[in-house]
């Protein structure tokens, strides 16, 4: 359908920059020739240099940038496209071109062409809804510019759950069962996706007496065990769109499944030959005169592994917490954590370098890629730069 067709793409600032690579192997593979335009701030999201080799010509950013030869480039790309596409187009470059501006190579180029222009918007609702970006949308329109899209997909302002401190489970009304995560590696997360990604809205799922950030854009969800914890997750996934889930909380691998007394447990088996466990304390407060409780535990379902299934199209993070083991062990155990709940990334880290004070962590993604962070201020920053990356 392209083969042979001169198509000139303009590429604009927008976190969707890098999709424009998909679009020009496609057109290339179809037999186009394809010449592209960036604008000055579209070089801050993806480099000529890549879009240069993929398209197999110079990529043009400058329009004072002396070509050397003789031709005007906005001029001869405006006259040579059979077909001109702006991808992404942020809401500056409709605007722009809406009015009439030409104060780039990108904008004068579409003002000079008579090929048939595309757009295609990408950018978060808040600007695509606003009425001057859909009056100029409109004005556009009646000239002939042609839209494409947008769909509704993960966009940079997304709705990420993060899990932060140990969930409890009961003994008694009074006592519980916890484990001592102190909450802070989910509260850094946390913070730093609100520094680094704008308009997002975040889910804190977390214990009662852990560490918690505060802002408007964080709903803070307390939980206690795990059987809580699976409820609202999977309310959430079912009910909100959530882009990236980060399983941070330290979930308990088992709760209480009775009570009793090694007197009580004795008698059982005097009496009857087995343990009876019917013989159990259950619910009202133990009473402090008892004493050789026996406690027997059973384990919690997985709540990682309903994740993907109630919303596979949610990014997962995982986690492992290990003690003692070698970076090869952690990095393997991690890998079957992320293989068996379709994890989209793992964090494996091993207590003792958390005792330690270092907080040495693994990031290990689906490509078998493995960086090696150092603090949680690094894990929390290398986990964003990766949201970002995959908005
Ligand atoms: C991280 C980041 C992401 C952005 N994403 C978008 C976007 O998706 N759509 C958009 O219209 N503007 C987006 N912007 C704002 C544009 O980059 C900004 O309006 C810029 O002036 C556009 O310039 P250009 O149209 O000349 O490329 C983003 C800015 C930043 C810093």
């Amino acid at each position: 359908m392209f083969e042979n067709m001169n198509i000139v793409i303009g590429v604009t600032g927008g976190i969707a920059a890098y999709k424009v690579c998909g679009l020009i192997s496609y057109l290339k593979k179809e037999g186009a020739n394809v010449d592209v335009i960036m604008t000055n701030n579209s070089t801050k999201f993806i480099t000529p240099l890549t879009l240069e080799v993929l398209s197999g010509n110079k990529v043009i950013v400058d329009m004072f940038d002396r070509p050397d030869h003789i031709d005007v480039e906005h001029i001869s790309l405006a006259r040579k496209a059979d077909l001109f596409l702006v991808v992404p187009a942020t809401a500056n470059i409709i605007g722009k071109v809406a009015s009439g501006i030409a104060d780039d190579m990108l904008s004068t180029t579409i003002m000079a062409t008579k090929a048939p222009v595309v757009f295609a918007p990408a950018m978060n609702n808040g600007m695509y809804e606003n009425p001057i970006v859909q009056d100029n949308i409109k004005r556009l329109t009646k000239y002939g510019y042609k839209f494409i899209g947008p769909i509704s997909g993960h966009l940079a302002c997304g709705y990420n759950a993060t899990g932060a401190g140990g969930t409890s489970e009961r003994i008694d009304n009074v006592r519980k069962i916890t484990n001592s995560s102190s909450g802070k590696l989910g509260c850094t997360i946390a913070n730093t996706i609100l520094e680094e990604i704008d308009d997002v809205k975040i889910y804190y799922i977390c214990s009662k007496n852990t560490v918690k950030p505060n802002s408007k854009s964080i709903k803070i969800i307390e939980v206690e065990g795990v059987s809580d914890l699976k409820n609202n997750v999977e309310f959430l996934l079912k009910n909100d769109n959530i882009d990236f889930f980060i399983h941070s909380m330290a979930v308990s691998d088992y709760t209480t499944d009775y009570v009793t007394t090694l007197d009580k447990l004795k008698k059982s088996f005097e009496n009857t030959g087995d343990f009876n466990l019917v013989e159990k304390i259950n619910g009202s407060k133990i009473s402090s005169n008892e004493n050789n409780l026996v406690i027997v535990l059973k384990q919690t379902p997985k709540v990682i592994s309903i994740i993907k299934d109630v919303s596979p199209t949610t990014f997962l993070v995982g986690f492992k917490l290990l003690d003692g083991v070698s970076k090869n062990e952690l990095i393997s155990v991690g890998r079957k954590l992320m293989n068996k709940n379709s994890c989209d990334m793992v964090v494996a880290n091993d207590l003792s370098d958390i005792r330690s004070g270092n907080h040495i962590a693994y990031l290990i993604d689906k490509d078998d890629n493995v960086s090696t962070a150092n603090g949680k201020d690094d894990i929390a920053k290398k986990l964003v730069r990766r949201f970002k990356y995959e908005r």
